[in-house]
């Protein structure tokens, strides 16, 4: 492939204006409440966040640490992936590097430089050096100067992790302290999974101490244009949106495929076939699921009365349907839970119209 064919196939970023507004409302502001991203799977979290660091003029200072780009399942993972390390620096000249002037923000996308003595310092089983403490010192100098942001992708992934309790616990008091305490640096937590961002949700910790800021998949209007300037015809623009709705993802994978109806096809008979196994699993074999730390049988019947609540609509209030069947149709990204707005749908049009075959298959049966 040549590099202008190449070229040509790399998709721009899109829109996301609104909420780009929103969250530069929040960045002008001091550093008041934890800010929670979430949204459906693949809807564009990650991409908008890392798009809008770009934009941003030169008094902040931007640390994103994906906690997914790592294993994390224990403290020296999770240490690992925080930090990065610059070799044979003085944390101080470091520090002065990231003041520096710049033309704008400074960006660490690979988590929060220190040198390499600190991070084994860290690292010693029996240190008693207190991570937590350093960063609220390390952020203090920055904030002197400049705005520190600081950005957590896939939080949920320490969600369970114990280190002397739950860890997520006393990042959240971290965060706390950075933000409604003593404002010293913005915190951004993304998240996908939408039974964390539940549980953050209603985790009497965080009451009147976090913002939820939704990013869902594009609405009609905006994955309409979004086709049209990839030169999509109307006609396959309209079957699209019907059959696919507005995921990113899913409307850059259909971009390109010459038989866009067979793609979306393939698609729906691989998720309704994986939704039908679930299903076969529970019937046949039984499950459990554990919610906070309690084991609850999972009901076959409760779970086809949960997947009709999609024969006819899109959307569903979270209390028209039973606690264990939402939490495994969410484990299993069925579902999404939008605990804000007491919403429950699935995951993409895909799954809307996959669970809709397998309500058709069983019905046949
Ligand atoms: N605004 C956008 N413009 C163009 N493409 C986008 C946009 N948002 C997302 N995409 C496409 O969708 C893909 C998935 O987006 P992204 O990884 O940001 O989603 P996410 O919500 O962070 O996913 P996850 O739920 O896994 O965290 C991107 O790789 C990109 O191809
Ligand atoms: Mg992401």
């Amino acid at each position: 492939m040549n590099t202008t064919e190449e070229f040509e196939k790399d998709i721009e970023f899109f829109d996301r204006e609104a909420e780009k507004r929103e969250i530069l409302n929040i960045l002008r502001a001091k550093p008041q409440l934890i800010n929670f991203i979430y949204g459906p799977i693949n809807s564009g979290k990650t991409t908008l966040i890392t798009d809008l660091i770009e934009e941003l003029p030169e008094n902040y200072v931007v640390f994103y640490v994906n906690l997914r780009r790592k294993s994390v399942i224990k403290y020296e993972d999770f240490i690992r992936v925080l930090f990065s390390v610059e070799k044979n620096k003085e944390i101080k000249d470091i520090i002065t590097g990231l003041l520096a002037k710049a033309e704008k923000a400074i960006y660490a996308s690979q988590g929060i430089p220190v040198n390499d003595s600190l991070l084994d310092t860290f690292l010693k089983k029996d240190s008693k050096a207190d991570v937590l403490e350093f960063l609220e010192n390390y952020f203090k100098e920055i904030s002197k100067t400049k705005d520190p942001v600081l950005i957590i992708d896939e939080l949920q992934v320490i969600g369970d992790l114990e280190i002397d309790g739950k860890l997520i616990y006393r990042l959240f008091n971290f965060f706390i302290g950075l933000t409604k305490e003593l404002h010293l640096c913005h915190v951004f937590a993304l998240s996908s999974d939408s039974l964390f961002i539940e549980k953050a949700y209603n985790e009497a910790m965080l009451e009147g101490r976090a913002n939820y800021i939704l990013v869902d998949d594009f609405d009609e209007k905006t994955a309409k244009k979004f086709l049209e300037r990839y030169r999509i015809k109307g006609e396959e623009i309209k079957y699209i949106l019907d059959h696919v709705g507005g995921k990113p993802i899913d409307l850059v994978e259909l971009i390109y495929p010459e038989d866009k109806k067979k793609e979306i096809e393939q698609r729906i008979s691989l998720r309704s076939g994986q939704i039908e196994r679930a299903l076969k699993r529970v019937k046949e074999l039984g499950e459990k699921i554990i919610m906070d730390d309690v084991k609850h049988d999972v009901s076959y019947e409760n779970l086809l009365k949960t997947l009709s609540k999609f024969k006819d609509g899109e959307e569903i209030k979270c209390n028209e349907i039973d606690e264990i069947s939402e939490s495994f149709f969410a484990k299993k990204n069925v579902l999404f839970v939008d605990p804000v707005r007491k919403m429950i749908k699935p995951q993409s049009g895909i799954n809307l119209l996959a669970i809709r075959e397998v309500l058709k298959e069983i019905r046949d049966v």
